[in-house]
């Protein structure tokens, strides 16, 4: 098929565009609000010692990640097409190399790997659905919520189930293409999810340690932070805005042309952090109030929000609702990580929709099982990081994710003519044009280069 080079005449989308600004906007902050933020974003910053974590967070969320967010657009929008073949085609329209393509296949890869485990985490989140709907958590303490957790991951068949039922669902939506409904059900259940959180936060202040539980997330103590716990606030960073592995570059990819990248993008970034700080403003006062370990781990959520549901009116059903629209949330994101495959089998290799979803779903449903096993039957199996589960998640969020965007703001900053990127990004912002130029060629690869540096003991 002939391309076209000349960026005057911007390509057309091969699986159609989105309806309005405000589809593409719900997309992407459908993409990038989920389990990263209310089940995850607590649990690191809990062990990762609080305060100082969230601040290099923050920094790395708008100096490293908006920029790549915006630069993720942008390549999307010009190349049209799976990331794969969007940046192997802008690789040899701006450099002369298709290697550039490579961008393309580390971030499929990671979409797999993510997937894979994330499937397994909203299976956690519908099973509590079940449990809040049958009023389990009445009259539970901490110590209670504790063995209820610990009994549901020690059982590899229940979470199977979930799991199974949970990609089966997102193979579904995908297989359907980009749905209507879906962005409708975004502009209803971020706002829900952020109401509910609300509610939880007057019973999360309730319980007394509320003082102590702010302390711990915005009193930066520089001592409690390694080289380590800043590569796990960048990835986390990398993480929660879904940037890193094209994911936004293939929802770019059906963005029409007139629309304004860095609008979107500042939203997106925007909402996606307040929903993680609110998630840790609600979740840190009921751990301290509670004595449970703020560096409990991966059950954070589970163990310390059932508390504050127990003592408010109506708890079941809000309880009900909440993990509901968290697993929600989640599908949402689910989506998207399946999105780059999906389109590059589509394009690549001529496959109908239907196939590739169920192709790339059914192989990442089996990867699965290595996160389902690690918190039981393989619970002992520890390598490297830790468990597989452990591995997965790090090598993902901490290595993968932050080397993708590496690689984009190389291309983006320094191998894309300014002609091109200033083309897609509003013309006429011309101070927001420099200062993203600015982050994109030195601030964000430098900081990432520093930070993994830093993580292997390089900088002392
Ligand atoms: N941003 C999602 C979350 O916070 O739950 C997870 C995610 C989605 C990561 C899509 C990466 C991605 F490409």
């Amino acid at each position: 098929m002939a391309e076209s080079a000349d960026p005057a005449t911007p390509r057309a989308s091969l699986h159609g565009q989105w309806s309005s600004r405000l589809a593409f906007v719900l997309a992407v902050a459908g993409s990038a609000v989920g389990l990263g933020n209310i089940w995850k974003f607590p649990y690191v910053a809990g062990q990762n010692g609080g305060g100082a974590f969230v601040l290099i967070y923050l920094l790395c969320v708008f100096g490293i990640g908006l920029p790549i967010m915006m630069a993720e657009i942008l390549l999307g929008r010009r190349g049209r097409r799976n990331p794969i073949t969007t940046m192997a085609l802008l690789g040899r329209e701006e450099a002369g190399s298709q290697r550039w393509a490579l961008v393309g296949v580390i971030g499929m890869a990671c979409g797999f790997l993510i997937l894979s485990f994330y499937s397994v985490i909203a299976g956690w989140t519908l099973h509590y659905m079940v449990l809040a709907a049958q009023d389990t958590f009445a009259g539970a303490d901490a110590a209670a919520l504790g063995e209820l957790f610990g009994g549901l991951v020690a059982n590899p068949w229940i979470l199977t189930g979930w799991h199974t039922l949970f990609m089966g669902i997102t193979i579904f939506v995908v297989a359907r293409g980009v749905e209507k409904g879906l962005e409708r059900a975004v502009r209803i259940m971020v706002p829900a999810l952020i109401a509910i959180m609300l509610a939880l936060l007057g019973y999360s202040i309730s319980f007394g340690g509320f003082a102590e539980g702010l302390d711990f997330l915005f009193r930066p103590d520089f001592d409690a932070l390694t080289g380590s716990s800043v590569l796990a606030a960048m990835g986390q960073a990398f993480f929660s805005l879904s940037v890193g592995m094209g994911a936004v570059m293939a929802y770019g990819a059906y963005l029409p042309q007139e629309e304004s990248i860095i609008k979107t993008s500042v939203a997106v970034v925007s909402a996606d952090t307040a929903i993680a700080l609110l998630a840790g403003i609600v979740i840190f006062p009921i751990v301290f109030a509670n004595n449970l370990d703020p560096a409990e781990g991966p059950g954070l959520v589970f163990q310390t929000l059932p508390l504050a549901l127990t003592k408010m009116p109506g708890g079941v059903f809000v309880g009900t609702a909440f993990f509901l629209l968290l697993a929600f949330a989640g599908l949402t994101s689910a989506i998207s990580l399946m999105e780059p495959v999906v389109a590059w089998l589509m394009e690549g290799h001529a496959m109908r929709r239907g196939a590739a979803a169920l192709l790339a779903g059914g192989t990442i449903w089996a990867l699965g099982f290595l996160t389902v096993l690690s918190f039981n039957v393989l619970a002992d199996l520890r390598f490297l990081r830790g468990t597989f589960f452990d591995n997965i998640d790090y090598l993902t969020s901490n290595i993968m994710l932050p080397a993708g965007g590496f690689l984009i703001t190389i291309f983006a900053g320094w191998v894309m003519c300014s002609n091109s990127s200033a083309d897609e990004l509003d013309p006429e912002a011309g101070t927001v044009y420099g200062l993203w130029r600015v982050l994109t060629r030195y601030a964000a690869p430098v900081a990432v280069v520093l930070v993994f540096l830093n993580a292997i003991g390089v900088l002392g």
